[in-house]
């Protein structure tokens, strides 16, 4: 009877299918890789996310290693904070660079990017302390357009054992290029036509770590603090540097 009968045996493991826009990625190892596109929901709810948070950790974990810098600071605590980091402001993106097993990718590669606005209730009554939030808006130049459309850079990440290939520096430039998309297409419902608009991509960084990987792609400082040993259970001091380039 049916009732009675076992169910089948999985034979193969079930396909992961990834949701989002997928386009090619850059060749790594000398293999083909896929970029997609993720909103707030799919990367809630997509089955790389644990791959993709343990990636993270590898990635900061070897970075800050080569100076000592935060040696036991795990980036996220469980791969369940990064949605929560990186939030679901409208125009929040993620993108995922994986290598181009069907049946079950594996996460070499990400960065996100989300509208920034300066959190000006934490900056006025300074209830955060952390020195990694950027309390202000880029100020070394006075703004050229009458709107300043700011955007920020978030979880820049490559699987160490895959770096120095340029896999960061095409998520950067795919990322750039999503941002200025995004944006074009907003300012035409929300701008009136004409108005010119300076747009603004800001990041926080380890300056001693990746500070000049931006700068060398066009990215200024506004400001740094240096953090003394002992700030997060560091070893040696750091500093910790907030970036801006602008994008048009
Ligand atoms: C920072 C990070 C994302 C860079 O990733 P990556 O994939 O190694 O970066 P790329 O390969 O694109 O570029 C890194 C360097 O390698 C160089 N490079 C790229 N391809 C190369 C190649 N085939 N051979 C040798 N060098 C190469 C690039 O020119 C670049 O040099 P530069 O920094 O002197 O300009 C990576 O080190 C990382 O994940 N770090 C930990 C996380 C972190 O700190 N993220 C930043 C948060 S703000």
């Amino acid at each position: 009877m049916a009732a009675d009968t076992a169910p089948e045996p999985l034979t193969q493991a079930p396909k992961q299918k990834l949701n989002g826009q997928h386009l090619p990625g850059p060749t790594v190892n000398g293999q083909p890789t896929v970029a997609t596109l993720l909103n707030p929901d799919e990367l809630a709810s997509s089955p790389l996310l644990d791959s993709l948070g343990t990636m993270i950790n590898a990635a900061f974990t070897a970075g800050h290693s080569t100076k000592n810098i935060l040696g036991g600071t795990k980036r996220l605590n469980q791969p369940s904070d990064l949605p929560v980091q990186i939030g679901s402001s409208p125009g929040t993106f993620t993108v995922l660079v994986t290598d181009a097993h069907e049946s079950n990718p594996r996460v070499l590669g990400t960065v996100s990017a989300k509208p920034y606005s300066v959190p000006l209730d934490i900056a006025r009554n300074g209830t955060k302390k952390s020195a990694f939030l950027r309390l202000v808006a880029p100020t070394r130049r006075a703004p050229r357009a009458p709107v300043v459309e700011l955007w920020e850079l978030k979880f820049l990440a490559v699987d160490p054992s895959l770096q120095r290939q340029g896999l960061a520096v095409f998520l950067l430039d795919l990322a750039e290029a999503e941002v200025r998309r995004r944006s074009e297409a907003k300012r035409s419902v929300d701008v009136e036509p004409g108005t010119d608009v300076e747009l603004v991509m800001v990041l926080t960084t380890i300056d001693e770590l990746v500070g000049p990987f931006y700068m060398r792609r066009g990215y200024e400082l506004d400001y740094k603090s240096f953090q003394d040993i002992g700030y997060m259970g560091t070893e040696v001091g750091f500093t910790i540097a907030h970036y801006s380039k602008l994008l048009n």
